[in-house]
C-alpha cells in the first residue's frame, strides 16, 4: 500500500520517529566501544528489508525462506566440524541459545543441576529462575578460565549439563574446552559451548595461527554450541543458533503445533522472522570463511593497536587479550563510564573485576581509537584513575 508523499500524519508519524532515533548512540558514529554488537554487514542491511514480512514459525508458509535457514545451518556445521546427525536451531541470540540447550539438557537427563564458570554470562541466572535448575559454580583459574581440577569436584549425579565459555562476556577468555569436553566425556554428561561471542572468531583465529584452543564437535564430549551472528558473525540483531549434535535431541523439545502448516514445532518461539536469517546468511555467503579471517586479523590488529595506547597511557588490561576485548583495570568503573558517556562515548563496566570493556567490533577502526584515547586520558585525569 503506497502513501501519497503528501499523507502529513503518515510523514508525520516518521518524522516522531526520527526525532527519537536522533537521541540514540550509533554503531555508525564509531562511539560505541564497548558493545558486542556491530554496525551490520550492508548485504545483511538489504537482505533484512527485503524478508520483512517472512515468518519461520509457519515455514509451509516460506519454503525458499526456509530453505536458506537450512543452508545456513550447513554452513555454521562445515565451520564447526558437526557431525552428519547433528543439527541447528535458529534462536534469538545468546541468552535464548543458552535457555534451549538448558531446556534440552534438562529434558534429556532429566536432572537438575547446570555446572558453570563463574565468568558465564547472566542468562543463566533466568534459567535458574524459568526452569527451576541449580547453578553450581566453578572458580577461574588467574587467567580468568574455569578451573578444570574444580569443575571435576563439582559434578556428580544431579548434573544435567556442564557450559564451558569460548569467549566470556567479561573479557573474551576461552575455557580449556577439550579438557571439559574429555572429562565430560567420561562422566557422560551434557556439555554446552557458550561461543555467542566467539563463535564467529575463533574458527578464524585458529585459521590465523594463534594459539587458541578447539571449542567446537571435534572436541567429541562438546553436546551444544551456541553463536551469535549479531555479534562477531557481522549480521543484524535478533540472531544466534544453537548447533546440537544429534537432531534426534530435538525431539525432546518439540510440540505438537496443530494450526499452523508443520505439524510439530521445536524450541521457544513460534512465530519468528526470516529476516535476520535472510540477513546473517547474505553475509555468511559473501564474506564466505576467508572474508570472516580477513575481518577477524583486522579486529585484533585494532585490538593490539588499543591495547598498545591504552597501556601507553599508564593504564594496565586486568588480563591480555584472547580476542578482540580488552578489559581496562579502573578502581571506578561505573564513574569513568558515566564521563565517558557524557562525551559521547560508550564503554561497558565490570564492576566485578573492577575494568572498563572495550570490544573492537569490525567497524572499529584505528583512526576511531586514536579520537578515543585523549578522551580516555583526559577522563582518568580528572577523575583520579591517573
Ligand atoms: C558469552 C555470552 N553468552 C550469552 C550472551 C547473551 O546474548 P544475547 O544478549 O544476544 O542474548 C552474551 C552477551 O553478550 C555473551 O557474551
Amino acid at each position: 500500500m503506497e502513501r501519497p508523499k503528501t499523507d502529513l500524519r503518515y510523514n508525520g508519524v516518521l518524522k516522531e520517529l526520527e526525532e527519537f532515533q536522533q537521541r540514540d548512540f550509533s554503531f555508525a558514529s564509531g562511539r560505541i566501544l564497548g558493545s558486542m554488537c556491530a554496525l551490520p554487514h550492508p548485504i545483511a542491511r538489504e537482505a533484512y528489508i527485503r524478508f520483512l514480512e517472512t515468518n519461520l514459525g509457519d515455514p509451509e508458509l516460506c519454503p525458499g525462506t526456509k530453505a536458506i535457514e537450512d543452508r545456513f545451518i550447513a554452513f555454521l556445521a562445515r565451520l564447526l566440524h558437526a557431525p552428519k546427525t547433528a543439527t541447528g536451531q535458529i534462536v534469538s541470540g545468546g541468552t535464548e541459545g543458552n535457555i534451549t540447550a538448558m531446556w534440552l539438557a534438562k529434558q534429556l537427563s532429566k536432572r537438575n543441576e547446570v555446572v558453570l564458570p563463574k565468568s558465564a554470562h547472566f542468562s543463566f541466572a533466568k534459567i535458574a529462575s524459568l526452569m527451576g535448575m541449580k547453578l553450581v559454580e566453578v572458580p577461574l583459574t588467574r587467567d580468568y578460565v574455569m578451573d578444570v581440577s574444580s569443575l571435576k569436584k563439582k559434578i556428580g549425579k544431579s548434573t544435567a549439563a556442564v557450559v564451558g565459555i569460548a569467549g566470556s562476556t567479561e573479557l573474551g577468555t576461552i575455557d580449556p574446552i577439550p579438557e571439559i569436553s574429555e572429562l565430560c566425556a567420561q562422566e557422560h554428561v551434557f556439555f554446552h559451548v557458550d561461543a555467542a561471542f566467539g563463535g564467529f572468531v575463533i574458527p578464524f583465529l585458529r585459521k590465523l595461527g594463534e594459539d587458541v584452543p578447539q571449542f567446537d564437535f571435534q572436541c567429541s564430549g562438546v553436546s551444544t554450541v551456541s553463536l551469535d551472528s549479531h555479534k562477531m558473525g557481522y549480521s543484524a540483531i535478533p540472531l544466534g543458533t544453537l548447533m546440537i549434535r544429534k537432531s534426534s535431541w530435538l525431539e525432546s523439545i518439540t510440540v505438537e503445533s496443530p494450526y499452523i502448516s508443520s505439524e510439530r514445532q521445536a524450541g521457544i518461539l513460534g512465530t519468528r522472522s526470516g529476516a535476520p536469517v535472510a540477513a546473517a546468511y547474505a553475509v555468511a555467503r559473501y564474506l564466505g570463511e576467508d572474508g570472516y579471517c580477513e575481518m577477524v586479523r583486522s579486529c585484533m590488529e585494532v585490538t593490539r593497536y588499543a591495547q598498545r595506547r591504552i597501556t601507553g597511557l599508564g593504564l594496565s588490561l586486568v588480563t591480555p587479550p584472547t580476542m578482540n576485548v580488552l578489559g581496562v583495570k579502573v578502581k571506578k568503573p561505573a564513574t569513568v563510564v558515566k564521563r565517558l558517556s557524557e562525551q559521547g562515548w560508550r564503554v561497558n563496566k565490570v564492576e566485578r573485576l573492577s575494568c572498563i570493556r572495550i570490544v573492537c567490533m569490525p567497524h572499529i577502526t584505528k583512526e576511531i581509537i586514536d579520537e578515543f584515547i585523549p578522551v580516555l586520558k583526559n577522563t582518568c585525569e580528572e577523575v583520579g584513575e591517573l
